[in-house]
């Protein structure tokens, strides 16, 4: 049976992660996030204090590490070297140095297999920014989810405070846009809309409303109930 792939792809904070989960759990698929993986690369590359600018360091750091997915009571966990770090991967820092270190080559190629391998496997929704583009070219349906950076920078700021995180609107609305900048310029999978995605700005949209545009789009692209 071939399986159905859902790409979702976006900006920081478009709301990909939460939309992507209650959209997967409607439909009994499987989430992916796939920017966790690329955290916990870049968690290994801050915990041995290479330099973000360093590509050789980071190339030759690549070769040390092995990032897995497991799911435990359908939440996703990423693992790294045998340990979960899915509870570490989350603050700023750590975004940061991500999208520090996912412009290179050797670090997108670590991932692009193993995303590729999970949905040919099962029924996916899959988020990140080249999905559509680049890791699944033939999913059935794709996404492009946006909204605007003040928006997304409120929502990132409501995160991290329920978190107990200490935390500043405007240095997170700037961090959102120089990550858009490098995220949408880089040489290699560059964030962009794939031509057969169907755009959805989320600043005015609840949850639910976003969840049912794409469940709806899913639908007109071939998605049979109960499948
Ligand atoms: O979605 P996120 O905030 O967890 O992603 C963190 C960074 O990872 C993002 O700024 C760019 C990078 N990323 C990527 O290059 N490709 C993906 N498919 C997912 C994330």
């Amino acid at each position: 049976m071939t399986t159905y792939n859902i790409a979702i792809d976006g900006p920081a904070g478009a709301g990909k992660s939460t939309i992507a989960k209650k959209a997967a759990a409607k439909l009994g698929f499987i989430y992916v996030d796939t920017g966790a993986m690329y955290r916990a690369m870049a968690l290994y590359c801050l915990r041995e204090g290479i330099d973000r600018n360093d590509e050789s360091a980071v190339e030759a750091a690549c070769e040390r590490m092995t990032v897995s997915l497991r799911y435990q009571g359908g939440a996703q966990q990423v693992w790294l070297n045998g340990e979960d770090v899915s509870g570490l991967i989350r603050t700023e820092e750590v975004g940061a140095m991500t999208s520090a270190i996912s412009v290179y080559a050797p670090v997108r190629q670590k991932l692009l297999k193993l995303q590729r391998q999970l949905a040919a496997k099962e029924n996916v929704i899959m988020d990140g920014r080249d999905i559509g583009t680049c890791v699944l070219p033939g999913a059935q349906t794709k996404i492009y989810l946006t909204a605007n950076s003040h928006v997304r920078a409120l929502r990132r700021f409501k995160e991290l405070k329920e978190k107990g995180q200490m935390c500043n609107l405007e240095e997170i609305e700037q961090d959102i846009i120089e990550r858009d900048h490098r995220d949408m310029n880089r040489d290699i999978a560059p964030l962009k809309q794939a031509e057969d995605a169907v755009f959805l700005d989320s600043s005015d949209m609840t949850i639910d409303q976003v969840v049912d545009a794409i469940l709806m789009t899913a639908k007109e692209r071939g998605l049979e109930e109960n499948r």
